[in-house]
């Protein structure tokens, strides 16, 4: 049963190019990269699992076949090492292909991470969903709710969007959608500005938006009506920050530890940490 507000669907927006890791994503899709021997993708599944959601929707391009054949079963592979010592090597993947649905739609065009979303509406229809750039990694090692759970929750509680934060440098925020806001709770902001890829003079705070959204469905309609902005794209945090002047959008803090995987440096800190915690 569901309410309206439990959140049963995700969608993993995974047509962009990944040029920074370039020649790499030349034929391979980012979200395949390992952290040491499991794809960003499957972290990113696994967190949305362990938050209670088993519909998983992908926004893909061309060149992203491999994200489906990972989701699916491999009967090659399964009769050739079905009763050897290796068979164990495929049980968190078997575990995931068996408890959740998966679904894929085509982005024709990259026009941007709000038009990704949009591209997603078939598969959404009218609840409230989350959203999972796998890139950014978060950990998920069971000691506190993850990051998904952080947003599901306060998402409960409060019955809108939610996005989620994090403190980043100064220097750093012409990389990030910035928010401001007022703190309602601990850690949770009411938000009354957004802007996307601000200078370091121009941003409203150090508050940037983190590749975690769990948004309500009348979003899509704010995104319909975005223009493009920074960079030709239509943006999330443009229809967002619209969203928050008609109704209460909030910002959750992130409390576990996040990785930007989607650079070489965040990339390589991570499978560090991840080989030397073995949490892989
Ligand atoms: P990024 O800005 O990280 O772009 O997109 P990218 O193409 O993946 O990587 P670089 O910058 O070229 O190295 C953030 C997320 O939004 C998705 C990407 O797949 C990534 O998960 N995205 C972006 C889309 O699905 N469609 C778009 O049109 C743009």
């Amino acid at each position: 049963m569901s309410d309206n507000t439990s959140v049963r669907k995700c969608l993993f927006p995974v047509a962009g190019y990944g040029t920074r890791f370039l020649p790499a994503t030349k034929a391979m899709p980012k979200e395949m990269l390992p952290i040491v021997n499991k794809p960003l993708i499957q972290y990113g599944v696994e967190e949305a699992l362990s938050a209670g959601i088993t519909q998983m929707g992908f926004i893909t391009g061309r060149g992203k076949r491999a994200i489906a054949d990972h989701f699916d079963t491999s009967y090659e592979l399964e009769s050739e090492i079905s009763g050897t010592s290796k068979e164990k090597h495929l049980e968190p993947i078997r575990t995931v292909i068996d408890k959740c649905d998966f679904m894929f739609m085509r982005q024709r065009e990259m026009l941007g991470l709000g038009h990704a979303v949009l591209t997603g509406e078939p598969m959404v229809g009218n609840e409230p969903f989350a959203v999972v750039l796998a890139d950014d990694l978060c950990l998920n090692d069971g000691e506190i709710p993850n990051a998904l759970q952080q947003l599901v929750e306060i998402h409960q509680k409060y019955n809108c969007s939610v996005v989620m934060i994090q403190e980043v440098p100064k220097s750093d925020t012409a990389s990030y959608g910035i928010i401001s806001g007022e703190e309602i709770e601990q850690g949770v902001y009411q938000i009354d500005d957004m802007v996307e890829k601000p200078q370091p003079e121009d941003a409203p705070s150090n508050l940037a938006i983190i590749g975690r959204y769990v948004l309500t469905p009348n979003i899509f309609d704010y995104i319909r009506q975005t223009k493009p902005g920074a960079n030709g794209e239509v943006q999330i945090t443009d229809a967002l920050k619209v969203l928050a002047e008609d109704e209460m959008v909030l910002a959750v803090k992130l409390k576990s530890r996040r990785f930007d995987c989607g650079s070489i440096d965040g990339f390589v800190e991570a499978t560090n940490y991840y080989y030397q915690h073995q949490h892989y």
